[in-house]
C-alpha cells in the first residue's frame, strides 16, 4: 500500500499530540493564543517525527513565525549563525526556513548535505539587485579593490566576490582587509552604516531591502512620544534617518541578545514582525509596540510546506559546484573573521 501523505486535512489534534507538544505551548503561550494551538500542533508533532526518521536538522531564521522558530526548528538564529551551524552540522538533511540565499549558503558550505527549502520562490529584493555580471562590471571599474559582499546575494554574485559578510561582522570583515578602499555590495544602507563606523571607504551598490527601506525616522519621532521611553532597536537595512533615531543596532541576533542585557520595559524593534513575536515569548516581561514591515519572502514559509518538504524531499537546493566552490572562499574567509565584538549603539544613540 503506498504511503499516506501527511497534510494538515488528516492530522487531526488527538491527546497524544496535545501531550508531544504541551512544552513546545508552554514556550509561546504568551504569543500565540491557545484556541490556536490545534492548528498548529498536529504539523508540529507530524514534522518534529519525520525529522528525525529523515535525519535531518530545520535551521529557522529570526524572522520565522513563533510555531516555526518554537515549534520545529533545531537551530534558530541571523545570517551568520545559519551558516555557522550549517558549517557544523552532522545531519544529513538541512531544510532550511529562510529565504533562498540562505539555503544556498547552506548548501555552499555543506555541499555533500541534501539541503531543502520548503518554497523556493522565497527571494530576497537584495539578492535579486545585482548579478554577478555586475559585480565583474564594477571590479573592471575598480581595479584591484577588494569586494565586500553580504550575504543577501545569489552564488553567483558571491563567487565573484573576496569576501562575505553579514550585519553581524560587516565592519569587522571589512577592517580585517587592513586597506583604504572596499566596494561593498550591494546594500546601501548597512554600507551607509558600515562607513560610519570605519576609516575604510566604501564604494556602494544601490540595492535596498524593500521591507526595511520601508521605515522613515518620522515614524520613529512619532513612536517617542506617543511612547516616552520607549527603547527603539533598529536592523542596520534601515536607512539612515531611521538608524540615526535607534537607540542601538544590530543584526537580527544581536538586538535579542541586547534586550537580554538590557530588558528596556518597553521596545520597538524596527525590523520584520516575527522578531518581536519570538522574542516577546522569551521575555513576557518585555513590552514590544510595533511597527514592524512583513517580509513577503520569509512569510512563504509555512508549518504545512515544511511537513510537504521533509515528506517529499523536495525543493533541493542545488548550486553549480564550479560556482560553489569561488563562493565557498568568499564565505569561508567570513566564517574566520566572526562575529562582531559587541555591535554598537546607533550612531547618534545611546547604548
Ligand atoms: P540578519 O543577518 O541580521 O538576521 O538579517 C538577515 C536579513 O535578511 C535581514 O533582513
Ligand atoms: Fe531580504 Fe529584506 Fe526579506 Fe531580509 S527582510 S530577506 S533583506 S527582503
Amino acid at each position: 500500500m503506498p504511503e499516506q501523505i501527511l497534510t494538515r486535512s488528516n492530522l487531526p489534534f488527538t491527546a497524544d499530540v496535545e501531550r508531544q507538544t504541551r512544552a513546545i505551548y508552554e514556550r509561546v503561550r504568551h504569543v500565540i493564543p491557545e484556541v490556536e494551538w490545534p492548528v498548529h500542533a498536529p504539523l508540529i508533532a507530524a514534522i518534529n517525527e519525520l525529522k528525525r526518521d529523515r535525519n535531518a536538522v530545520i535551521l529557522a531564521h529570526n524572522y520565522q513565525t513563533p510555531e516555526i522558530f518554537y515549534g520545529v526548528a533545531d537551530y534558530t538564529g541571523d545570517s551568520l549563525g545559519l551558516a555557522q551551524f550549517g558549517a557544523a552540522t552532522g545531519a544529513d538533511t538541512i531544510v532550511l526556513c529562510g529565504v533562498h540565499f540562505m539555503a544556498e549558503t547552506a548548501k555552499i558550505l555543506s555541499p555533500d548535505k541534501t539541503v531543502l527549502i520548503p518554497d523556493e520562490r522565497a527571494g530576497c529584493s537584495l539578492a535579486s539587485s545585482i548579478t554577478g555580471a555586475d559585480v565583474r562590471a564594477l571590479k573592471a571599474r575598480h581595479p584591484g579593490v577588494p569586494v565586500v559582499t553580504y550575504v543577501n546575494t545569489t552564488a553567483e554574485v558571491k563567487a565573484e566576490s573576496d569576501i562575505c559578510c553579514t550585519s553581524a561582522n560587516a565592519v569587522k570583515v571589512v577592517d580585517s582587509l587592513g586597506v583604504d578602499e572596499v566596494i561593498f555590495i550591494p546594500d546601501q544602507f548597512l554600507g551607509r552604516h558600515v562607513a560610519s563606523r570605519t576609516k575604510v571607504r566604501l564604494i556602494l551598490w544601490e540595492g535596498a531591502c524593500e521591507v526595511h527601506e520601508r521605515f522613515s525616522g518620522q515614524e520613529l519621532r512619532d513612536f517617542r512620544q506617543q511612547h516616552p521611553g520607549i527603547h527603539v532597536m533598529a536592523h542596520p537595512e534601515c536607512p539612515p534617518d531611521v538608524l540615526a533615531e535607534a537607540d542601538y543596532v544590530g543584526s537580527t541576533t544581536a538586538m535579542i541578545q541586547h534586550v537580554a542585557d538590557a530588558r528596556p520595559r518597553e521596545v520597538a524593534m524596527i525590523t520584520e514582525c516575527s522578531m518581536a513575536g519570538n522574542v516577546a515569548a522569551e521575555f513576557p516581561d518585555v513590552r514590544f509596540i510595533q511597527p514592524c514591515n512583513l517580509c513577503p519572502h520569509m512569510k512563504r514559509i509555512t508549518l504545512d510546506k515544511i511537513l510537504a518538504c521533509l515528506q517529499a524531499g523536495r525543493p533541493v537546493v542545488e548550486v553549480d559546484p564550479a560556482v560553489a566552490v569561488r563562493a565557498k572562499q568568499a564565505l569561508d574567509r567570513m566564517l574566520a573573521v566572526g562575529r562582531d565584538a559587541k555591535p554598537g549603539p546607533a550612531p547618534g544613540g545611546i547604548d
